[in-house]
């Protein structure tokens, strides 16, 4: 086999075989096809497409590339979320599952650019460790049923690899590829139940409803193919997902909803997606399963979770009753309305692009993140606001200049003026 037939292949649409799959992605691994020759194929891919047949082959290939997680232990699920701006439903919906008696086992990820990582998040709270050995990981899930830790090295080398490469060719945006890369590294985390959550909207990858459901329903294929109890699902991320943006901000979020101080649409997303979790692990009907995850945080037992993963991972599980012992911002910076509006959405993309000019997140994957750095959304959509109105916090302490930041975040709100007439006399 050799690398030019395969990219002619692609290029003219001709579908190929596992064999030709596996060998390009083993080759590629092991350094013996250049970057030039798989830029080419993941060019011709995005202009292309592959079959369903050979996207699963392209999971399974990278999937295979390394080590496949194997737990001891009875059954397990993950969520995984396409990412998205404020999006910290893994720290909540983890212990609420959990508290229902299915183990949540997650390998995470470093957020990059305008998307953030749950790992980052968690490392926001003091003595947080990520990274440990699988037989310490197993023990906290049989201690306490959710855990999180960074990906291991081996997981997927191959997929490591082709996205960084994709990353710098502009090959990111392809639904082929995009579904191999989260898939093989969801099917080599190996849990037994999959429960996906496509974003859409202006801070997510999919920025169609349409080009989400489309990417849902291939990777639900791909999973169940596996032999997973798999269920995808679309969210809009045309809007934040909660008030709060960057790790700290986020963590004290998921605190507040998780011992029940908050409700509202983060809230419900959250009760729905551990209903999706716990009625693909059998735990009853879709209806059952809500009321048993709104109990799971009503009676405190979610919390109570959470608490425990946090002292068996070295962090304080203080910061749940009392969250001022998480970062806070040095400075803050009000953005107030101009003149009286309605507020009619937000450019979320941008907001999680403030976000990281704050320093809450990294645009190179060595960068450092200031963990108490982000934005409190002050309004929602639909607000009405009087001149002078807290639109949104900004908050850093690595960054006392919030011009840039300020100009970019009044550009992210998409605002209708009311009351401009002159008054009368
Ligand atoms: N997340 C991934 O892991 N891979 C992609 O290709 C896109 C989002």
């Amino acid at each position: 086999m050799n690398a030019v037939d395969i990219i002619n292949k692609t290029k003219n649409s001709v579908p190929l075989t596992d064999d030709e799959i596996k060998w390009l992605v083993n080759a590629y691994t092991e350094d013996s096809v250049p970057d030039y020759q798989m830029s080419a194929w993941l060019m011709a891919v995005c202009l292309n497409g592959l079959t369903e047949q050979e996207t699963l082959s392209l999971t399974y290939a990278m999937r295979d590339s390394g080590e496949i997680l194997r737990l001891d232990l009875p059954m397990t699920a993950d969520k995984h979320s396409t990412g998205g701006v404020g999006d910290k439903t893994s720290l909540i919906i983890g212990p609420a599952a959990a508290a229902c008696g299915v183990c949540v086992a997650k390998m995470s990820g470093r957020g990059l650019g305008h998307t953030g990582g749950t790992i980052d998040k968690l490392e926001s709270i003091k003595g947080f460790r990520t990274e440990m050995p699988l037989s310490e990981f197993e023990e906290i899930l049989r201690e306490t049923g959710f855990s999180v830790i960074s990906q291991s090295g081996n997981l997927c080398p191959a997929d490591k690899k082709i996205y960084a490469l994709r990353n710098s060719t502009g090959t990111v945006n392809s639904i082929p590829l995009i579904c191999a890369s989260i898939m093989s590294k969801k099917l080599a985390t190996n849990a037994d139940c999959l429960v996906l959550d496509v974003k859409y909207g202006s801070g997510a990858f999919m920025k169609t409803r349409s080009d989400a459901e489309k990417l849902a329903a291939l990777m639900e294929k791909i999973g169940k193919a596996a032999g997973k109890k798999c269920r995808a699902v679309v969210t809009d991320m045309d809007v934040p997902l909660g008030n709060n943006i960057g790790n700290a901000l986020e963590v004290e979020e998921a605190i507040d909803i998780l011992s029940g101080k908050t409700k509202g649409r983060l809230y419900e997303i959250c009760i729905s997606l551990t209903a999706d979790i716990l009625e693909l692990s059998g735990k009853g009907s879709r209806d059952e399963c809500a009321a048993l995850a709104e109990e799971a945080i009503s009676s405190g037992k979610a919390i109570g979770i959470f608490k425990i993963t946090l002292s068996l991972h070295g962090g304080d599980p203080a910061v749940c009753d009392d969250t001022s012992l998480l970062p806070h911002a040095r400075f803050t910076y009000k953005v107030k309305a101009a003149c009286d509006m309605k507020i009619c959405g937000f450019n979320t993309e941008e907001l999680g692009m403030v976000s990281l000019i704050l320093g809450a997140g990294r645009i190179a994957k060595d960068d450092r993140i200031d963990m108490s750095a982000g934005i409190v959304m002050n309004v929602q959509a639909g607000d009405i606001l009087t001149a002078g109105e807290t639109v949104m916090t900004l908050c850093s302490t690595v960054c006392s200049d919030f011009s840039e930041a300020a100009i970019r975040a009044i550009k992210a709100v998409n605002f209708e003026k009311i009351n401009c007439q002159p008054p009368l006399t």
